[in-house]
């Protein structure tokens, strides 16, 4: 397929039909623990064209329940985590861990997966598993930290261009052929331009849709300055396979993307920690701009209530949103609720805004509705009781039955999470995603 960009004539890529194309997009990076549901819904609010969930490794995602939950209509990929109990499978102080979230109606097609992963097949396995949520899904090949690169995943893969180029193939063929979805990549500069133009050419070669380029070399530590030299070089070489190139680093505001796009000659724009500190930068000046941050709190609080978050993760993001030196960031380090937030912030007689916390403080157990913690007798009491019954089970009706049995003791599973069996088609008309704070922290 061949378009007109700035007068001239370029090839491009076929864009999958339930896939988006990134040409002309301003879009949220992935960003583990900032780039979770209610990150993303408020970018979106605010302009951002598409967005992309944090990264989630394969192996954390295969073997996750999907559920629905009606309450807050999000498809919720989850596990049950132990909380250090000795019997994780029926000891009722378990927890549901939500591995990834995604609001199909208000994310639609606009919801990229990023996934970290080392391994071809794994990498179609866990991708499988959300292909029909999402718009496409990206591999992650620029992450620097240790747990990411030791693992072979990240910017690990940058070394292993064949590793990453099988990566790339599987993914295309057995997860963005039969979804109609398309396959992109994220990566970062190499050593030299030769370097970083002889990989960009491997990996377009590969039938992928997209590539990001974040303009630091490995090495360099988030404060570094982009460097931007390579970016027209690496923006040609997609160009002639037809590939969309989106540009990242230091990128701070709708116009500004706008600007640097036609300066380089990319496609569009990633970003990061603006849209963590003020997702309304997706907003242009002629729309209004930047908003305050007291606003873009403000919506960000009450997304957060709507999804339900975590209150951890909600208060982390707050922490990046409300400057350190404002009154209300001390007062919000306090709270340990969405009833004391709302309260803290001054929003207390706001009877909409007090309703919603108090329902979804209710919905997470925390402040007002926090149960009592099990004491260490209690907790060995009842392994004692749930082995006991688990083992009885087992020996009479083998082993899901004995998780069966086990749920009840657990009581944890209900109506509101059963399994989700949504037809294929309204799931794709909606959207997306959610890491877990464990494997959050270790992927960021
Ligand atoms: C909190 C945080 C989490 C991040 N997590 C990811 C991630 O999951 N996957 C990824 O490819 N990059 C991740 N990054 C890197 C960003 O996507 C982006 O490449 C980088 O911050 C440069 O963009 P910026 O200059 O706009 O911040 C993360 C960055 C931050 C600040």
């Amino acid at each position: 397929m061949l378009r007109r960009i700035m007068g001239s004539i370029t090839k491009q890529v076929p864009i999958p039909k339930n896939g988006v194309d990134y040409r002309g997009k301003i879009v949220l990076a992935p960003m583990v623990r900032s780039g979770e549901c209610p990150s993303r819904l408020i970018a979106l609010k605010y302009g951002a064209d598409l967005v992309w969930g944090p990264e989630t490794i394969d192996k954390a995602m295969i073997g996750t329940t999907r559920t629905f939950n009606e309450q807050t209509k999000t498809v919720d990929f989850s596990r049950l985590s132990s909380n250090g109990s000795k019997n994780p499978l029926i000891n009722p102080d378990q927890k549901e861990s939500i591995i990834y979230r995604l609001h199909p109606e208000r994310e639609g097609k606009r919801l990229i997966y990023q996934i970290g992963t080392a391994d071809p097949e794994t990498a179609v396995e866990a991708a499988s598993l959300v292909a029909k949520y999402v718009a496409g899904i990206d591999v992650n090949a620029g992450c620097p930290k240790p747990f990411s690169t030791t693992g072979g995943m990240g910017a690990a893969l940058l070394k292993t261009p064949e590793k990453l180029c099988s990566i790339l193939r599987a993914l295309v063929k057995e997860v963005g052929e039969p979804n109609e979805i398309g396959i992109s990549v994220k990566i970062r500069l190499l050593d030299t331009p030769e370097e970083t133009q002889s990989l960009v050419r491997q990996l377009c070669a590969t039938g992928i849709t997209g590539l990001t380029l974040h303009c630091r070399t490995t090495p360099m530590r988030p404060r570094e300055r982009a460097i931007r030299a390579q970016l027209k070089i690496v923006a040609d070489t997609c160009h002639e396979a037809g590939v969309a190139c989106l540009m990242n680093g230091d990128v701070t505001s709708r116009d500004e993307a706008y600007k640097l796009m036609e300066e380089y000659g990319v496609d569009g724009a990633m970003i990061a920690t603006a849209a963590e500190t003020n997702p309304s930068c997706f907003r242009a000046e002629a729309d209004g701009g930047i908003a305050s941050w007291e606003e873009a709190v403000k919506e960000y609080v009450k997304i957060s209530m709507e999804v339900e978050n975590r209150w951890g993760n909600t208060k982390y993001l707050l922490g990046q949103m409300i400057p350190g030196k404002q009154p209300a960031y001390k007062a919000m380090t306090r709270t340990k609720s969405y009833g004391e937030l709302v309260e803290a912030l001054g929003w207390g007689k706001e009877p909409e805004l007090a309703e919603l916390a108090k329902k979804t403080d209710e919905a997470l157990e925390i402040g007002a509705f926090e149960k009592p913690k099990l004491t260490k007798a209690e907790r060995k009491k009842l392994n004692k009781e749930s082995a006991k019954l688990a083992a009885q089970s087992n020996e009479t009706n083998g082993s899901q039955e004995g998780k069966e049995a086990a749920q009840v003791v657990g009581q944890k599973r209900s109506a509101e999470t059963a399994e989700l069996e949504m037809p294929a088609d309204a799931a794709r008309e909606m959207g997306p995603a959610t890491v877990p704070e464990k494997a959050s922290v270790l992927a960021v």
